[in-house]
């Protein structure tokens, strides 16, 4: 009988994976191992707070449903989902970042140019740009824009019976020239799900809930990675606290409040409705 001890439990661990183990899941659970072993070793960890972590997870089970993910929640507010989305960014390409629960796929499509304000209220945004490839800095024809956000409310259309289904959601191809232009509205920051225990990590670490507020893209063009990310305001009062790590400061725009329409170098469908000053919000995507 092998005699385990605590320098040796690591090693027993992956002694005991089978030879039909994959080399990748090989990798993976040796490093879980190694990094689990030396973090309950350097901490000294205590039943009572071994306990305390087990129910938080078993509370974590209890709460989700097909709607929510108590668990991805954990990963974002304890900084493994950004992570994850920064180690698959690469240098020169827009960074990846949150895709979130909120995304529905098949939102409408719309023109370039075309207006999703509709009948939502709140500041009014002439949001364009280019979608160019990293690799030629060319443009990128026919590249597929996903677009979702809050209402002025700050809440997403499936959170809120008072919108109606895919408000402030779209799809939309880039033109000939990789140009992309819509008109929104702007978003509002929001608190990500506080009722369950990570609600109860984040306030006994005294950290606010409090997303700052943004529009989630995702871009895909044929024969290139597909990129999922955010755009923030460079105003938001939440910019330098999100619970979920999303902001990098290559996404981080800086709104410029605008009163000539003739500064979007775009045809906008809602060019005569739209209020002036309004703001104008210039973002290229390198894929
Ligand atoms: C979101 O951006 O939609 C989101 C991300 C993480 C947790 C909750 C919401
Ligand atoms: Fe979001």
């Amino acid at each position: 009988m092998q005699s385990v001890n605590k320098d040796t439990i690591t090693e027993a661990f992956m002694a005991y994976c089978g030879e039909e183990t994959s080399p990748r899941l090989k990798l993976i659970l040796s490093k879980l191992a190694l990094h689990l072993h030396a973090f309950a070793k350097e901490a000294e960890l205590t039943h009572e707070e071994w306990q305390a972590a087990m129910s938080l997870l078993a509370r974590a089970g209890e709460i989700s449903s097909p709607e929510r993910s108590e668990f991805i929640l954990y990963s974002d507010v304890l900084g493994l989902t950004a992570l994850v989305d920064m180690i698959n960014s690469s240098k020169g390409r827009t960074a990846y970042s949150n895709l979130g629960p909120f995304y529905i796929a098949g939102a409408p499509w719309l023109e370039v140019g075309g207006d999703m304000i509709g009948a939502n209220d709140g500041d009014q945004v002439a949001f364009y740009g280019q979608v160019l490839s990293a690799a030629t800095r060319k443009p990128v024809p026919s590249a597929v824009l996903d677009v979702w956000q809050t209402a002025a409310n700050g809440l997403y259309s499936n959170q809120d019976p008072q919108q109606p289904d895919f408000n402030l959601r779209r799809r939309m191809k880039t033109d000939a020239g990789g140009c992309y232009a819509f008109t929104t509205v702007r978003p509002a920051p929001y608190t990500v799900p506080e009722d369950g225990p990570v609600g109860d990590l984040l306030r006994a670490t005294g950290r606010r809930p409090w997303r700052p507020a943004h529009y989630h893209l995702s871009v895909t063009a044929t024969g290139h990675r597909p990129v999922v990310t955010e755009v923030f305001h460079h105003d938001d009062p939440y910019i330098d606290e999100d619970p979920v790590f999303g902001v990098r400061e290559q996404l981080v725009v800086h709104l410029e409040t605008e009163s000539d329409i003739a500064a979007v170098p775009y045809p906008l469908a809602a060019a005569d409705q739209l209020r002036r000053p309004f703001y104008r919000l210039h973002y290229d995507f390198l894929i």
